[in-house]
């Protein structure tokens, strides 16, 4: 296992820059935004930046169909500007990684306006082309991620090519060497300009099983099996290290829908060179049912403690997590986990400290430090997201479902949850733009956002920064082992984390009831590292009674 590697050591910071911080008044969100808010990054303590796909794109599926890798949007600003905005991470001492989106690229990219031009094209083997079946169907029956079909018949050629996701984002062809190339050169091009890593999209569907087999016999079918970490795909990735990341000193995560945590343990051994770490989605399942995210049920602690411990194990001493509860595709943690009305803030610092003292690497999705919120809009209108659309589409339109049940799973699930604009302070539109927004702010922002939180020596910013410091001052906080307590509890979530003859304590209340817990390792607690709430007692005591949400960190004798 490798051990002092800054992306172990440092708190990623994610940015979905259309709806950070708006500089010129479009309504979008773009660089000289940001730029104006690194000194608030630098004082919250994150050192690595993730930033959500800032290249050339028409917009489909918000950037991540891209048209070209190597410019940068307009409405985002200039190649001058992303330099200044490099730069002045740099200065800070934080680092960039940049998204990575190659299992697709935008239906609007040169390479695919070739491809689809003529069967002997030379481009045309960089997408997945295939004929119909003798009676005209698509070729075979995958579903894509965004519902639908995943085939696109292109009447040029007669022929259809392959989306995963929306019909703007045909799937590039990893089976070809020269489009392969083209990637790895397209990579080093930004590694060369002083970036320090990526964050690899759907990076795990990129090798397709041979044959391209239809899943069982139903009309559509997901076709996971095929596709997910498919036979190809150890390969390619270090086929990429070789050409790439082993180059530099770069951070390498790859998003992977559906991936098992055996798989990630060897994705994630150093010794395979493939990625440093992996974007599990067992966490993000909890709470869906058969069918898929939109069958939204309850979620419960003694799978989300399942989940995770299966994770903390598996992957202990030989290969590396990240630890995330939200980030631009998911609802917002604290309405989803924790508690987003009475105990907002005692729940957010509760999550935020279960995601702190794992061992991985923590990842806090913007606004995630101010404890923004869920958004109920009234109407479907007021949405953007093509998979929300698209759903809304599907199940009432086409399926005639109820249009409240509808509503009810984007409430809990939609990505617009997420995607709402930063709330900077109270003024007009949270401070995210002085024009009309893209996406409309959340209503709450009058008394969640930025400012206010500074002013609150209290507030969840303030202890997502004192974590952060914490996890830089603790070795044991990165490293220490886990090892779960009271794994039955149906309020309490308890574990000890192990570092040489170091070991912690963290007892966190999932509930908004009073638990009462007896923890034999409560008898040896020696100081308290941190807690949501400010009048804890060290005194070491088996028996504990720990209030809503309570999150206690001990050191242990
Ligand atoms: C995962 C990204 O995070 C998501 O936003 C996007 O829609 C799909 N991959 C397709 O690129």
């Amino acid at each position: 296992m490798t051990t002092g590697a800054f992306w172990q050591e440092q708190v990623v910071y994610q940015i979905y820059p259309r709806s950070f911080k708006d500089s010129n008044g479009d309504g979008i969100g773009d660089l000289q935004g940001i730029i104006s808010k690194l000194d608030y990054l630098h004082e919250l303590g994150i050192g690595i930046v993730w930033l959500s796909p800032v290249y050339q794109s028409p917009n489909d599926d918000n950037g991540y169909d891209i048209s070209n890798y190597q410019a940068i949007m307009d409405e985002f600003g200039t190649m001058a500007d992303w330099e200044a905005l490099l730069q002045g991470l740099h200065d800070r001492g934080i680092k960039l990684i940049m998204d990575l989106v190659v299992n697709h690229s935008s239906d609007e990219h040169a390479w695919f306006q070739e491809s689809k031009k003529s069967k002997d094209n030379p481009y045309r083997d960089y997408y997945i082309w295939r004929p119909g079946k003798p009676d005209g169907t698509e070729p075979n029956n995958w579903l894509s991620f965004f519902g639908g079909s995943a085939w696109q018949y292109d009447e040029a050629t007669e022929e259809y090519y392959l989306h995963l996701f929306s019909r703007k984002q045909p799937d590039l062809n990893w089976e070809n060497p020269k489009l392969r190339q083209e990637v790895y050169d397209m990579m080093n091009f930004w590694m060369e300009k002083g970036i320090d890593g990526f964050r690899m999209d759907v990076i795990n569907c990129i090798s397709k099983a041979d044959g391209l087999p239809s899943a069982g016999t139903d009309r559509y079918s997901w076709g996971g099996e095929f596709f997910i970490c498919g036979p190809r795909l150890e390969q390619y990735l270090q086929e990429m290290n070789e050409q790439v990341l082993s180059r530099y000193d770069a951070m390498s995560v790859g998003e992977m829908p559906d991936v098992t945590p055996e798989r990630a343990a060897r994705y994630t051994n150093p010794d395979n060179h493939e990625v440093n770490m992996v974007f599990q989605f067992e966490t993000m399942g909890i709470d869906s049912g058969e069918g898929g995210k939109w069958n939204v049920k309850p979620w419960k602690l003694s799978d989300l403690k399942a989940v995770t411990s299966k994770w903390q194990y598996a992957l202990n001493g030989k290969g590396w997590n990240s630890l995330y509860l939200n980030n631009h595709d998911q609802p917002r943690m604290v309405s989803r986990f924790g508690n987003d009305t009475e105990y907002r803030k005692v729940s957010a610092k509760m999550l935020a400290t279960f995601l702190h003292t794992l061992q991985g690497t923590p990842y806090i999705y913007q606004g995630e430090e101010i404890g923004m919120t869920n958004v109920k809009f009234d109407s479907i209108e007021q949405y953007q997201d093509i998979e929300t659309l698209n759903f809304y589409r599907e199940a009432v339109e086409e399926q005639g479902g109820s249009p409240a049940q509808a509503m009810a799973s984007i409430y809990a699930k939609g990505r617009d949850n997420a995607r709402t604009p930063m709330q900077w302070d109270t003024s007009e539109q949270a401070g995210f733009t002085t024009g009309e927004p893209w996406l409309r702010v959340n209503p709450n922002y009058h008394s969640i956002n930025v400012a206010e939180s500074l002013q609150d020596e209290d507030s969840i910013f303030y202890y997502y920064q004192k974590l952060i410091q914490l996890r830089k001052e603790h070795p044991i906080m990165v490293y220490g082992a886990y090892d779960i307590r009271a794994e039955d509890h149906d309020q309490i979530y308890a574990y000890t984390r192990t570092l040489g003859d170091e070991r912690w304590l963290i007892v966190l209340n999932f509930s908004d009831q009073v638990a009462h817990v007896d923890l034999q390792e409560g008898a040896s607690v020696s100081e308290l590292i941190i807690a949501n709430y400010d009048d804890v007692t060290v005194e070491p005591q088996a028996k504990m009674d720990l209030r809503p949400y309570e999150a206690r960190v001990y050191k242990l004798k």
